[in-house]
């Protein structure tokens, strides 16, 4: 059965994946702090991402820019102008609203009056700020609200530096911020989030082939991860949906709680971008193709997706209860390259002789794998922590491994549990994670 949206909250809260941002002064609404667990997850959502995007290629290479850029970036991007949402005020009780997120164009869902909304107003999402100690116009700096430009304006720093020829592409992970009209769903829309974006430059006529295989390549990533196919779904845009830049986008929707809802766009730039900055900055960003002696301005491919949003994804999509006798067990079935602690060590008891073993190892096993060593409470509830937060393998010391030099190491998903002399422990797990 899917999981609801507060069980998955309150897991969040509960276990230390995610808290509400600034929770002692009554919480900051549409922010949030990554826990201990949490960082873990999102880190190695990341990671995971890094590793296919950049990694196991040798035709993208990373960057990482800057949050803050020149603000004729967000001129020629089109961002000043066109990166709006249309908003609405009910004139009753004052609340604002997102148009086209509305059940119902009339009727306000907080006081349910009819016909109270103002006319759309275009409301840009950019948050905006000072650079420097004085506040004028002539200082204006925005914010970003995608990754995406800081590639584009690095675009021939980096083909000149690393020697690219096309296609290739520039992968960034990193902040964004949009002041949207109506944050919320938990993490899902937040002001302030992680993005993970790749801009893949290709020739004009390759791009609908380029297009296609990104799409491929994206869906493999979510389910090589484990993400169950069927909670996936891969929707094109209608012509009047599309961005300002775009001449093709796919939706990867997740099956969230309340429906299928987006978590990452490819689409097809075209050679929008890159046109735009040459415009605004005069500088030439075109490509020299040497063997067709030809010179043109290179087509972009981008797999744009949300990293804490991705992260949320992978929660919902692990979560499971099964029933275990007369009990209901809970399972994070994460995938063992995203989950937190890989292994949890565990002493069957707090007595010192086999607190020793335990620290020892869990000492060694540190050296390879995220580990818990967790000496608190009955055995069955740190066995019952370690599933909830989607660790694959427990090993226990008991009263036997004084003895016999072997410990228990048990399978998060099937329960079994296999004896292990303690020096083959590392390579038992390293096999398996
Ligand atoms: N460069 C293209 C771009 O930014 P987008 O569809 O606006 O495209 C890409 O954003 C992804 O970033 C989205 O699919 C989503 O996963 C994530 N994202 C966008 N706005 C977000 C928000 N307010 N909170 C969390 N994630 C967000």
């Amino acid at each position: 059965m899917p999981v609801d949206f507060d069980t998955i909250v309150n897991l969040s809260k509960k276990r230390g994946f995610v808290f509400q941002s600034s929770e002692i002064y009554g919480g900051l609404r549409s922010a949030y702090d990554y826990g201990p667990l949490g960082v873990e997850l999102l880190r190695n959502v990341k990671e995971q991402w890094w590793h296919s995007m950049v990694r196991m290629r040798d035709d993208v290479v990373g960057l990482d820019s800057a949050v803050i850029q020149a603000p004729q970036v967000w001129e020629a991007s089109g961002h000043l102008a066109s990166f709006t949402d249309p908003l609405v005020e009910c004139t009753n009780c004052n609340n604002r609203y997102r148009e086209d997120k509305l059940d119902n164009v009339d009727q306000c869902p907080s006081c349910g009056k009819w016909g109270m909304f103002t006319e759309a107003k275009h409301f840009n999402l950019m948050f905006k700020t000072h650079m420097g100690p004085i506040e004028s116009s002539d200082n204006v700096v925005y914010l970003r609200p995608e990754t995406a430009q800081g590639i584009f304006i690095n675009f021939e720093n980096v083909r000149r530096t690393a020697r690219l020829k096309l296609p290739f592409g520039i992968a960034q992970i990193g902040k964004s911020f949009r002041n949207e009209i109506t944050p919320g769903q938990f993490v899902f829309r937040t002001r302030e989030f992680e993005q993970m974006e790749m801009e893949f430059f290709c020739r004009p006529e390759e791009a609908e082939e380029w297009f296609r295989y990104w799409i491929e390549e994206r869906r493999n990533w979510y389910i090589d991860l484990g993400m169950k196919p069927e909670n996936l779904q891969f929707r094109e845009h209608e012509q009047d949906e599309l961005s300002h830049y775009s001449a093709g986008t796919f939706d990867v929707d997740y099956k969230f709680p309340w429906g299928f809802d987006e978590l990452e766009g490819i689409a097809n730039r075209t050679d929008f971008d890159l046109k735009a900055h040459m415009e605004k900055s005069g500088k030439d960003l075109t490509y020299f193709d040497q063997e067709a002696n030809e010179r043109f301005v290179p087509y972009v491919i981008e797999p744009a997706a949300g990293a804490t949003r991705t992260t949320f994804a992978f929660l919902i999509d692990a979560y499971t209860e099964e029933a275990v006798g007369d009990e209901t067990r809970i399972v994070l079935k994460l995938d063992s390259r995203l989950s937190p602690i890989k292994v949890g060590v565990l002493p069957l008891s707090k007595k010192p002789n086999l607190i020793e073993v335990s620290s020892k190892l869990a000492d060694d096993l540190r050296r390879a794998f995220p580990v818990e060593h967790d000496v608190t409470q009955s055995i069955g509830r740190r066995y019952r922590r370690q599933d909830e937060i989607g660790t694959p393998y427990c090993v226990t010391v008991d009263f036997d491994t004084l003895d016999d030099q072997a410990v228990t190491i048990r399978d998060r998903d099937t329960m079994a549990q296999d004896r292990v002399s303690i020096d083959k422990v590392k390579a038992y797990l390293a096999e398996r994670l």
